[in-house]
Formats: C-alpha cells, structure tokens, sequence
C-alpha cells in the first residue's frame, strides 16, 4: 500500500478527529525529515500511522494479542490504551 492507500483506509476506520490528526502528523514528520535531512517518506509514513490501531475496540485488541502473541506488560494490564503503539504492528498485518 501506498500512503494514499493508508491514507484512504484511515479515512474510512477511524474517526474525523484521529484522521485530520494522523494528517497532521505525517505533514510534520515529512517537515522534521527535510529539516534534518532523513527520509521524508519514511518520515510520512510513520506519522500517518502512527495511531491507526488506537481506536481499536476491546475485542480487537484482545484477538492481536492472542494471534500474535504480543507481550502486555504490567503497565499496560492498568492502561490498555498505552498497547495502540504495539497493536498498530499486528493491525497492520491484516489490514494495510
Ligand atoms: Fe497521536
């Protein structure tokens, strides 16, 4: 997928506010990038999706931790919400 793909499936799963800030986000990140010299399309890509698995639901997030096996630490067990960061990698693989 392309970052117009990314961009057109987070238009379509999450919600207004969480899209106009992933696009926020990855114009700021390609602006970091040329400021400092990295990869701006990495930089994009990263900022785009960046939150695509925080507006996971409850069931979602407990079927990628059982799929993929994914580590919950203390923390997290508290603050489920602080698992987006790793449940964005497993959304990924299914998804985009
Ligand atoms: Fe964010």
């Amino acid at each position: 997928m392309n970052l117009e793909e990314i961009e057109e499936y987070l238009k379509n799963t999450l919600s207004e506010k969480r899209y106009m800030h992933s696009i926020g986000t990855m114009k700021k990140a390609r602006e970091l990038a040329r400021i400092y010299g990295e990869d701006e399309e990495k930089a994009a890509f990263a900022g785009l999706v960046h939150d695509m698995a925080k507006e996971l639901t409850k069931d979602q997030m407990e079927e990628y931790i059982k799929k993929y096996n994914v580590v919950v630490d203390e923390v997290e067990k508290m603050k489920p919400s602080l698992l987006h960061a790793k449940l964005r990698i497993c959304h990924g693989k299914g998804e985009v």
